[in-house]
């Protein structure tokens, strides 16, 4: 054939595919979400999702290494309480003995800096019918009172130490509520990674498993509607207008069109959360041996930073780390 255009030149070893590569994953774009568990004596596996555990503060703090051994710098903690703390505003939350605010204390006092200690800001773990707010008689979740809450617990969450907040329940006005709370406080060191673009997702089915969420019915009144893509820009507008350190996108593979548009929309960094039922997806087929699962690991992570992902929020961060060390 007579062709000028040759494209395959420049895949023809791995030394050319090194030189051309337009996109790179490292260690430390990687964030490892991690759930400290009240009242258990050993880590608990979740089922829907092997290799991911309900952590005791031990074995915190052992992941943790681990994940900071291999590269990873940042983690992103939830706290599951005892069925019996919670109640009807998730009042633990904020309690500075509740779970999490241990958690966190636990962690900075292990790794002081040297590990960026994130926390997940929502109610949803500690309220009794599982909403990421306060309801009304109609069980509708009431915005205001609950953006309240949450300043509460981003208070609480930034006295145990967290060096960042991620409020990530939707509500309309929350980061601007909590950059105030914050600052109010002598926070202003704490960074917000707000959960903008966060749909109303199927993909959280294993997720629910491994915080034992008391929720009956669904979060379409607070969390978007998937059909929807303009509406996330606003969202992510909002957020950096009212002070947010970083904007995200979740759940993360679905959405990739949502990711690519809020890169080229943000002036801050941009996040994306491979949510579990993505990672469950990938180990339960792996585990067939249906796919190569480091493999569709990788590639997925990679596909995150050629759609512009800044930091990837990911149950395979310790893996993936290692992997790419
Ligand atoms: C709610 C929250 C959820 C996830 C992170 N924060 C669940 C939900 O909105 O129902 C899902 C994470 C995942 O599926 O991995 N605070």
């Amino acid at each position: 054939m007579d062709l000028i255009r040759r494209p395959r030149r420049l895949r023809q070893s791995p030394a050319f595919r090194e030189l051309v590569a337009e996109t790179t994953l490292r260690p430390a774009d990687l964030i490892l979400p991690m759930f400290i568990v009240d009242g258990i004596d050993e880590p608990h596996e979740i089922p829907s999702m092997p290799g991911v555990y309900q952590h005791t503060f031990d074995s915190l703090k052992r992941a943790a290494h681990e994940a900071l051994d291999a590269g990873v710098k940042c983690v992103d903690l939830f706290g599951v309480p005892l069925d019996e703390d919670k109640d009807e505003t998730g009042s633990v939350a904020w309690d500075p003995q509740g779970i999490l605010n241990r958690g966190i204390e636990e962690l900075r006092r292990e790794f002081g800096d040297d590990l960026i200690v994130m926390a997940d800001t929502c109610l949803d773990e500690f309220t009794s019918h599982g909403h990421c707010g306060v309801v009304d008689d109609k069980g509708r979740v009431k915005n205001d009172e609950t953006v309240k809450l949450y300043q509460d617990m981003a208070r609480s969450q930034a006295r145990a130490g967290a060096h960042m907040v991620s409020p990530s329940g939707m509500m309309d006005g929350q980061i601007a509520a909590i950059r105030e709370a914050l600052d109010e406080a002598g926070h202003e060191d704490v960074a917000i990674m707000a959960y903008s673009a966060k749909y109303a997702s199927a993909f959280f089915g294993p997720f629910r498993d491994a915080v034992g969420s008391s929720l009956e019915g669904d979060r379409r009144t607070y969390q978007q509607d998937p059909r929807n893509l303009r509406e996330s820009l606003l969202e992510i507008d909002l957020d950096i207008e009212e002070g947010a350190d970083f904007v995200m996108v979740k759940p993360g593979l679905p959405y990739l069109d949502v990711l690519a548009a809020a890169v080229e929309r943000s002036c801050v960094p941009v996040a994306v959360y491979q949510v579990s039922g993505e990672y469950a997806m990938i180990k339960a087929a792996a585990q067939n041996g249906w796919i190569n699962g480091e493999a569709v690991m990788l590639e997925s992570l990679t596909a995150f930073k050629r759609a512009g992902a800044d930091q990837i929020l990911t149950y395979f961060a310790t893996d993936a780390a290692r992997l790419l060390k």
